[in-house]
């Protein structure tokens, strides 16, 4: 991963090259790395607040051999590899919110976005966008954010390197990611769990289209969060906001 780096100072968004560059066959590993997105997209078809230099704005293109059920675990190993690099780098200890905020001290420094371009069933390319705020002040987080949002800076007091945060995601994605393709979901499932946060806590979780509340049981093999409601139905959620 990273050995093919397409850096750009200022575009409206990393995801929308990637696919454009995924479109046209570069190799596996691929990354687009912006200093700045006029228009960063979030999950849900939310904005993703991406300021000049403050920030690690960037998507991975992969070309797994894995069916389109399997995507989802490639997002779950990146909340994975970027935990292990945020930790190394900082010291500092994230937890993971499902599917894959990355919160500190209960606030969101990182979010991750995963796109598809598949044709059928099978999988042509997963783009997998990363931004994480590193380096802002409180006030640069616009007014509505402040009271969820962080940085690393504002977590540790210290300005971090960006590239070197970024060398150190590399080099855990792609230790991850040899061992998925070698051993399968089960090891980074594992891992996983061990930073996730939601997990045997009762949460609210917000679909497109339902509210469900109940105990977070833990995810599918699939990746899929499993939550047991009040009637002991247990529920199976693909895509959703949680509230703890
Ligand atoms: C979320 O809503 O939590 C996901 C946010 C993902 C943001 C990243 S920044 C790099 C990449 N390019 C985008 O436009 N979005 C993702």
């Amino acid at each position: 991963i990273g050995r093919n780096i397409h850096y750009e100072e200022s575009v409206e968004s990393t995801q929308k090259i990637a696919h454009r560059l995924a479109s046209q066959g570069v190799p596996e590993g691929t990354v687009v790395i912006a200093d700045e997105q006029k228009s960063g997209k979030g999950r849900m078809n939310r904005n993703w607040h991406s300021p000049k230099y403050t920030g690690i704005w960037m998507s991975l293109i992969l070309k797994p051999n894995i069916p389109l059920t399997k995507a989802p675990q490639l997002t779950l190993l990146t909340a994975v590899a970027v935990v292990q690099g945020i930790e190394e780098i900082t010291g500092l200890i994230p937890e993971i919110k499902w599917p894959n905020d990355i919160l500190i001290a209960g606030k969101k420094v990182t979010g991750i976005l995963t796109e598809l371009q598949a044709e059928a069933d099978q999988i042509h390319s997963i783009i997998i966008g990363i931004g994480i705020n590193v380096n802002q002040k409180q006030e640069d987080f616009p007014l509505e954010l402040q009271e969820k949002a962080s940085s690393l800076f504002i977590e540790t007091g210290k300005t971090i390197s960006r590239a070197e945060l970024i060398r150190c995601i590399f080099m855990h994605f792609e230790k991850l990611y040899t061992l998925y393709l070698e051993k399968g979901f089960m090891p980074i499932k594992l891992l996983w769990e061990g930073y996730a946060v939601s997990i045997g806590k009762i949460i609210k979780a917000r679909t497109l289209t339902d509210v469900i509340e109940g105990e977070a049981l833990g995810i599918t093999d699939e990746g899929v969060l499993k939550i047991e409601d009040q009637s002991g139905f247990v529920h199976q959620v693909y895509s959703a906001d949680i509230e703890l």
